[in-house]
Parts: C-alpha cells; structure tokens; sequence
C-alpha cells in the first residue's frame, strides 16, 4: 500500500534539491542573499514543521496516521465473496435505478443519509469508509449495520489505499462518485493537523488521481464546506466572495481541495461538483459538534460553552438540516455531466462546479440552546464565553440563489423542527443505557 501522507511528514526534506538552487544565487548582489536569507529561512522553517509533524506522529500514532492504523489493524478486503457483496451492493435496481455510486464517508452522518436515500430511490451503491476514531467508532458502526439492512455494503478501507479504490474500479464500472471522507472539525485541527493533510488532501488526490484513469471516468460530487469563506465577512456568503483568508487548518485544506479539483477538471476532464455545506444537524449526527453536544451535557446537567464575539456579538451559525442536504447532493448527483476524459487524457471541457448549500437563516447559537432546553425540558447550565481566535469564524449565512437555480434546491426545515427530530432520535439512541454519548 503507498502511504502518501506518512512520505510526507516523514521523509527529510533533500538537501541536493536546494543545493542546486544555491548556486544560482550571486554573492555580490545584495537583493540575491536577502533573497538567500529568505530562502534558508523558509527551509529551516519547513524543517522544523516536518520534525513537529514527525514527533507528533511518535506520540498518537493512530490517530495522526489512520494508514498507521490500517497497517496494524490489517482490513480485510478481497476474494470473490467480498466482491459478489461490491458487486450486489452497487446494482441498480432494474428499470428504476439510473446510476452506479461509489459513497466515500459512507460510515459517516451525511455519508450514511446519501447512501440510504440513492439505494432507497433505486440506485447502486457502495459505501466505503475507514471508520477511524476521531469520535465514537461505535456509531459510525451503527450506521453501517443501518446501511446494511438498506442493502448498502461498507467496505472498510482508506481513501489512500490505492490499490482498493482501483479493485473497487474493476469490479463495478461506477458513474459518480460521491466523495465526503474526510477529517472534519475545526478546532480538533490543532491538535491533529496531520490527520487532515492524510484525509482531505493526500487522499482527495489519490482518489481523484484512480478517477481520472479509469475507463469510462465517473462524475464526481464532494463535499467542501462553509469554512472556507473564512474571514470574510460580507454577508450572505456567495460563491463568488474572496474564499481566500481560512481561519483554520480544516477550512485550508477544504479550499486547497477546491483547487485540486480545478486543476484535474482542467487536465483530465473530470467533472466535478464541490458542495460548501453550511453546519448540517440531524439524526444520527456528529458528537463533536455544538447541537450534539449541548444535547448530552444539558440531560448530565454538565456546563455548556456559549460562544460570545470579542465585541460582545453574538456567534450565530446557518444551521443546515440533514434531509435538506441530502436533497442538495442527489441533485448535484442528478444534474452532473459525463467526465469527459479516457485513457487518462482530457477530450473535451468539462464540468466544473460550486454550491453553496445552506439553510439562508442563521440563528444565535444562545437560541439553539434555548429551543434544546425546551425540546430536553430541562435548563442548561450556561457558561457565556469569549469565542477562541483558532478557527470558529463569527457568523455564517449562505446565499443559495446559485443552488437554487442550478440544482433546484430548496432548504425547508427550519432549527425546530429539525432539532424536535434530532432530539427524538437522539434520546431513542441513548436510552437504552448501554451505549454512551460519551
Ligand atoms: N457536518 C457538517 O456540518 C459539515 C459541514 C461542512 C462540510 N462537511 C463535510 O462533509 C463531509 C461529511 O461530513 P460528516 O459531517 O458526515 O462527517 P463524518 O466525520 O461523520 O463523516 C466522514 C466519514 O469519513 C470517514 N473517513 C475519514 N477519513 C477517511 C479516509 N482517509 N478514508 C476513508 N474514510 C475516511 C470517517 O470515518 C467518517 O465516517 C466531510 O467532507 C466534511 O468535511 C460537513
Ligand atoms: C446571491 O448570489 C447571486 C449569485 O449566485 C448574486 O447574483 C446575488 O446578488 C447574491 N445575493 C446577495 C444578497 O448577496
């Protein structure tokens, strides 16, 4: 298996590489060693990274390095059972299915919704997923077996396995590619930078790098996000506004991926759907974010942090319901046209495009609590807080005219009604007692 990532924050940077660029510069021009200085400096700078990246990779091993994981863990894939599940997994249903899916994330909150809501509908699919631990594994496991009564198989494995993603070409010629593994969460990117260059980087490219070789190539739709409107701070944000300004690790590596994804739409021809979700809640969501957790911690009766701006403004997010989303992807899914490549060649222009995919309404995350307190019926225990300056951006609120006009898409649950149904899952899930939120 090539491990992308581990090359990357492990090998030292070549020192012959830099030599040669040494001797271009002239001694007795003053401007060339400044610009020498800045050289060695950037180097130097780059070699300290690298060794912080290296030692952190020391120190969590398994969760900096899910390849590391893999290598210890050993999934099992292949034999000719696993690919009569691959193979029955993505079968259309006759006269009514349209396309064939390859799910990635699929063991995920929106992967898990997507997957069910195609083969539902009547198309194939196959979900993958490499049910890492950035939060509780045994959810991301009760999706699967969700999926598994639909008829949808995960096949447990990494976006950077290679060698995978080619089996999975040979044994089910997909049309789409739904792509949403990836290492979320903004503030979790301090601590595990790497994680995210290994996922939504490294492993992007490695997907895309299997798409754009395989005959015929698929169309591809995946998930940006919000994040990478950053700073920014004209709003409604449009596609258009300057996406240059990420106020985290995870909001960089979700707006480098929007450039990867041009730059092999404009050499390979591969069509390709990037969708900027807006804070997407529901059933069967994510413990590490704020409507989950306050949930959990308001039944223990444990503090919540109330973000407030450093100017006394308040934090307020366009809270996306699931189902909503989940209408935005199939159409994106829907409306996709044919990569035009072969053979690894670009033939023609192909699609390239960019949604925003949002809810138009941002609410104070103040009143999210107070819709949970009445859904809970019980009182938080508030603990209003400065917002910390590591990647929460203010304020979010989309603009989805472009959705709109494109895809059709219409957001139609407002937060309490999608928060009632969040809660009512969420206390079913719980209540037996035997599994923990944490
Ligand atoms: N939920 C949101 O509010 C939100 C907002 C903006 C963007 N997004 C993006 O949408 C996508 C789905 O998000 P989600 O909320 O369902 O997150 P999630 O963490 O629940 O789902 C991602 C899934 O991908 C899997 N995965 C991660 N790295 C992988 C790898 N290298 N190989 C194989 N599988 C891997 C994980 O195990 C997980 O099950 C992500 O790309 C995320 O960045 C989500
Ligand atoms: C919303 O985006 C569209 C482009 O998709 C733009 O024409 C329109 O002016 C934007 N509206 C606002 C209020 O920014």
């Amino acid at each position: 298996m090539k491990d992308k990532s581990r090359f990357m924050s492990e090998s030292p940077p070549s020192p012959g590489k830099f030599k040669m660029e040494k001797s271009y510069v002239h001694p007795l021009r003053s401007r060339a060693s400044l610009g020498k200085l800045t050289l060695w400096s950037l180097i130097s700078l780059g070699a300290i990274l690298l060794v912080f990246v290296w030692s952190q990779s020391l120190r969590h091993p398994g969760r900096l390095d899910p390849a590391r994981h893999y290598l210890t863990n050993g999934y099992a894939w292949g034999g000719s059972s696993w690919e009569r599940r691959v193979r029955s997994s993505a079968r259309p249903r006759p006269g009514v299915g349209m396309m064939t899916v390859l799910v990635t994330g699929a063991a995920g909150f929106i992967g898990t919704h997507v997957s069910s809501a195609l083969k539902r509908r009547g198309d194939g699919v196959l979900g993958l997923d490499n049910f890492n631990s950035y939060y509780d594994p045994s959810l991301k496991r009760a999706r699967q077996a969700l999926l598994e009564r639909a008829g949808v198989f995960v096949v447990e494995g990494d976006i950077n396995d290679e060698a995978l993603l080619r089996k999975l070409f040979e044994v089910v010629p997909f049309t789409h590619v739904m792509h949403l593994a990836a290492q979320a969460g903004v503030r979790n990117a301090m601590e595990n930078p790497g994680s995210y260059v290994h996922s939504n980087i490294a492993g992007f490219v490695n997907l895309l790098e299997v798409c754009k070789s395989v005959s015929p190539q698929p169309s591809i739709v995946w998930a940006s996000s919000s994040s990478v409107y950053g700073l920014n701070t004209k709003v409604p944000f449009s596609e258009k506004d300057r996406t240059d300004q990420p106020a985290s690790l995870y909001a960089a590596t979700k707006k480098a991926g929007e450039e990867i994804a041009h730059t092999y739409n404009h050499i390979y021809g591969l069509s390709l759907t990037g969708l900027r979700f807006f804070t997407v809640y529901g059933p069967w969501g994510r413990p590490d974010m704020a409507y989950f957790f306050f949930t959990r911690d308001i039944l223990k009766g444990k503090a919540i942090p109330i973000f407030e701006a450093a100017n006394g403004g308040t934090v307020a997010r366009d809270f996306t319901y699931i189902d909503d989303i989940v209408r935005g992807c199939v159409a994106a899914l829907d409306t996709s046209e044919r990569s035009t490549g072969s053979g690894g060649k670009k033939k023609g222009p192909a699609q390239l495009r960019l949604f925003n995919l949002g809810n138009t309404s941002p609410v104070p995350v103040a009143d999210l609590v107070g819709i949970l307190e009445r859904l809970l019926k019980m009182k938080a225990n508030r603990k209003v807080m400065t917002i910390p300056r590591n990647g929460d951006v203010q304020f979010t609120h989309a603009n989805v005219s472009l959705a709109q006009r494109k895809l059709g898409y219409q957001p139609r649950t407002d937060l309490q009604t999608g928060l009632k149904k969040f809660v009512w899952w969420y206390l079913r899930f719980y209540a037996s007692g035997k599994k923990s939120a944490g």
